[in-house]
């Protein structure tokens, strides 16, 4: 819980939590865990994206890994669990692996991601993709709100923008991939559970979308004949809620709108904004989206105003491998605890590393499933036991039988 503190004090926001991908307050929490890590027993290194990358040797050097890990960047005015819980109690299990001079048939390695939420560039899991072999090299071009391309961002951190893909891991390297995270959710509290097994991570596709209408004067215009880009804009956000509302476990969010000019005596020109829609089922979550930008551009067109779209995410669902999740299990039972299943309605780095090792994830209890909100919480005794379900399985973890 301190580490939890520790890491949180590094942000853009005084007194509150916004760490963004290759800034200077991700230099000085990566120092932080790096340090950790080498107190932990690990050799400890930035990879070449970015990412902290912590490694303690098997019973002889050179074994593949249990990959263990989470994300170190924040959404914008975060809670401190999300993410940094996991890197912290991961890297607290080896260190009582290392402490209790434990040498395991594999090696564990520990990541510290270092974009997972995608705030600063149009792009999200920059990090695990990078891990996974799967960064496009056309990311190097997005930029952020400043205009500083990704390519320049690599490049003020001290990091190559030409060797990212030597972060790429092979597959034979890396044994499975298993991440500690808050649930960010109530299902947990709700049954009185402290802890959860994770069995898919659900899609999630992202747009930036722009309605280009005819700035005006507020005063001199009839309302019939203008094109106010933030009228439509408003139907589109109402369209998405009506199109989501309508399915069980299907989930749209327009968490970003901006007007411009921005003026109290100016009619809306141009309006910017986004959407992120999720769903248990590609199937469903495809539809969604095919709806809701249907409904869009027919209000853009009743309105006679200008409607583009523009695809940044497209994650499918990530399906936690049943042999990780039997063994996740069996460490919560022996904890005699009961052993809850459920999917993540939140996306996470094991949505970019399925395309490398298989995935599996422990979910731990926060309050009243608040987060991406200062107000995350969890309790200690809570992040005590997910660790300890964390260690029994990291201790009796069984590599998946080769075919
Ligand atoms: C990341 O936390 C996401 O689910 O957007
Ligand atoms: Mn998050
Ligand atoms: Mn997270």
């Amino acid at each position: 819980m301190e580490r939890c503190d520790a890491l949180a004090r590094h942000s853009e926001l005084p007194g509150g939590l916004t760490r963004v991908y290759l800034s200077r307050e991700q230099a000085a929490a990566n120092e932080l865990v790096l340090g950790w890590m080498r107190e932990a027993g690990m050799s400890a290194r930035l990879d070449a994206v970015g990412n902290v990358v912590g490694r303690l040797e098997g019973a002889r050097p050179g074994l593949p890994c249990l990959m263990l890990g989470s994300h170190l960047d924040s959404v914008r005015d975060a809670g401190k669990y999300d993410g940094m819980l996991g890197v912290v109690a991961a890297i607290d299990c080896v260190h009582d692996l290392h402490a209790a001079g434990r040498r395991l048939p594999f090696a564990i390695e520990v990541i510290g991601f270092a974009d997972e939420e995608g705030v600063r560039f149009s792009s999200t899991l920059i990090g695990s993709r990078a891990v996974a072999g799967t960064f496009r090299q056309e990311t190097l071009d997005t930029v952020d709100k400043d205009g500083t391309s990704l390519r320049e961002a690599l490049r003020g951190f001290g990091l190559d923008p030409a060797r990212v893909s030597e972060a790429a891991r092979q597959p034979g390297e890396v044994l499975a991939y298993a991440e500690l995270h808050i649930e960010q959710g109530p299902v947990l509290e709700a049954e009185g559970l402290a802890v959860g097994v994770v069995t898919a991570i659900n899609g999630a596709t992202r747009y930036a979308l722009e309605i280009e209408g005819l700035a005006g004067h507020a005063g001199t215009v009839p309302m019939r004949l203008r094109q106010d880009a933030l009228a439509a804009a408003a139907e589109c956000v109402l369209a998405l809620e009506a199109r989501c509302g309508r399915e069980a476990d299907l989930v749209g969010t327009i968490g970003k709108l901006e007007a411009q000019p921005g003026a109290i005596n100016v009619i809306p020109g141009r309006v910017r904004f986004t959407f992120d829609i999720r769903a248990p089922s590609d199937s469903q979550r495809d539809a969604a989206v095919k709806d809701a930008l249907a409904d869009m551009e027919r209000a853009c067109a009743r309105r006679s105003v200008v409607f583009r779209a523009n695809k940044l995410h497209d994650e499918r669902v990530a399906a936690c491998a049943p042999w990780i999740m039997q063994q996740i299990g069996a460490a919560i039972a022996a904890e005699g605890l009961a052993v809850r299943k459920l999917a993540s309605g939140a996306g996470h780095d094991g949505m970019a590393l399925v395309g490398l090792c298989d995935i599996g994830m422990l979910f731990v209890r926060c309050a009243k499933g608040i987060s991406h909100n200062p107000a995350e919480a969890i309790s200690a005794a809570d992040a005590e036991i997910g660790a300890r379900v964390f260690l029994r399985f990291i201790e009796n973890f069984q590599p998946k039988a080769r075919a």
